[in-house]
């Protein structure tokens, strides 16, 4: 199938790279020039384990094209993938459309025959409505359909997940747009994913109230976290014991600090924003919203406690930066507001990060990147897990640190405080 995708962000690349290499002829656009250029060499603007490589493969046979020629991508092809970014406006929490909007407008310039708009971007309930109204006109005679098909990738694991799909969503009540758009996914369906053609808002607020639940899950067993450490309890089997129940599920069930990216943080607000104005008070997601911004402040609280109010030549080492692993992605990540807090009362920050040096704390002088992590943690005064890579699960501290003292705090829960105990080594844990 001849499909066109805009915009090469996150969900745009993915969806495309793997839609070429389903097989169908594939054109990317993007207005950026210089990215277009870099992603027509293979240079992929972002970290996601074998991305590059699907890139690379199915540019070379071609079913994988890069243009920023909006106008002819979208005549040639028969299905257009809106894949642009809906950030959050900051002032009124509400979800920036206008690159949406710009996209259909140019949409709407190149209807020369029958196509399907296949909305990715995460929106409001109703966007899809708009997109239809701003498209129909008398020259055109609605010879399209407008369909919602939101996107359920998690960073780090895009390709597993949209290759292995839960489930594939189709908003739409067109017979034709239904066929056409299952066909499309067809070799994803076979390999048992469910397909769910529901109505077009149906699926605009699927995506939301999937996100804001994850949020809530994991709200919960953040709160649950505060109460173990009161009550001497492991939040780790108070999670098994929850997740075995089917009902319940075990997956994101792990306590640590706030949840963040580019996600949760972004759709929890949305989806209280768009309830609002159809006067419908979300009021459990605005209390993970809550809950989650303050528990924003637990790292720090923790490290005083370990570290002492005066934090004055410390030194912290910080294991990962990112939100969390298989990523590059620093959006909403704990670090991005701690490390700032450390380094203004002058402790000594060092972090490794395997995804490499941050430009989010340049301007910060004591804070330094190191290539390792052995020498990020010599002479450590604290060490912080703070992002849960598979490197940093098998450590030997004592080796790294070479101190007597040694102190950890997992953010991630990952090593057993039993162990740490008999190895001599003070252990910080969450909900533990
Ligand atoms: C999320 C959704 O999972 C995905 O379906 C959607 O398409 C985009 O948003 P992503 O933001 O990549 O994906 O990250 P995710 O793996 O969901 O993690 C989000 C945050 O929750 C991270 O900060 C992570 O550390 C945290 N988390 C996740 C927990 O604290 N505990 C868990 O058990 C799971």
């Amino acid at each position: 199938m001849k499909v066109c995708i805009i915009g090469t962000g996150y969900v745009g690349l993915v969806t495309g790279t793997c839609f070429a290499d389903l097989g169908n002829d594939v054109i990317c656009v993007d207005r950026d020039k210089n990215k277009i250029e870099n992603l027509k060499i293979g240079k992929v603007p972002i970290f996601e384990p074998g991305l590059e490589e699907l890139i690379i493969k199915n540019s070379k046979i071609k079913t994988l094209n890069f243009s920023t020629d909006i106008n002819k991508s979208i005549r040639n092809s028969n299905i257009i993938f809106i894949c642009v970014g809906t950030p959050t406006n900051n002032k009124t929490n509400s979800v920036e459309l206008k690159y949406v909007y710009q996209a259909v407008r140019s949409i709407k310039k190149n209807l020369n025959n029958y196509k399907i708009i296949v909305n990715k971007s995460t929106v409001p309930v109703t966007v899809g409505d708009k997109i239809e109204k701003i498209l129909t006109s008398k020259k055109n005679k609605k010879n399209f359909d407008v369909v919602s098909n939101p996107e359920f990738l998690r960073e780090g694991e895009a390709i597993r997940d949209f290759t292995y799909p839960d489930r594939v969503v189709v908003g739409t009540s067109s017979k034709k747009a239904n066929k056409i758009i299952k066909s499309l996914y067809l070799p994803l369906i076979k390999k048992d994913s469910r397909y769910i053609n529901t109505s077009r808002r149906g699926a605009e607020l699927i995506k939301y109230a999937s996100n804001a639940f994850l949020a809530t899950k994991i709200s919960y067993i953040n709160e649950l976290a505060n109460m173990c450490e009161k009550a001497s309890v492991d939040i780790k089997d108070v999670s098994i014991g929850m997740g075995l129940d089917q009902r319940i599920g075990d997956r994101f069930l792990r306590a640590g600090p706030a949840y963040g990216g580019s996600c949760f943080p972004k759709d929890t607000k949305a989806l209280v924003y768009a309830a609002d104005k159809f006067k419908v008070n979300l009021s459990i997601v605005k209390s993970v919203i809550k809950f989650n911004e303050l528990r924003k402040n637990l790292p720090t609280e923790k490290i005083h406690k370990i570290l002492g109010k005066n934090l004055k030549n410390k030194k912290i080492t910080f294991l990962g930066v990112t939100f969390k692993p298989g990523t590059d992605d620093m959006r909403e990540a704990s670090s991005i507001k701690v490390i700032p807090y450390l380094a203004k009362r002058n402790a000594e920050i060092r972090y490794y990060e395997p995804t490499g040096y941050k430009k989010e704390f340049k301007k910060l002088k004591n804070v330094k990147f190191f290539t390792n992590i052995k020498d990020a943690c010599m002479l450590s005064d604290l060490i912080i897990i703070h992002t849960e890579w598979n490197e940093f699960k098998q450590l030997n501290f004592r080796k790294l640190v070479n101190k007597k003292i040694i102190k950890i705090f997992d953010m991630r829960n990952l090593y057993s405080p039993d162990n740490m105990k008999n190895n001599k080594i003070s252990y910080f844990g969450i909900g533990r």
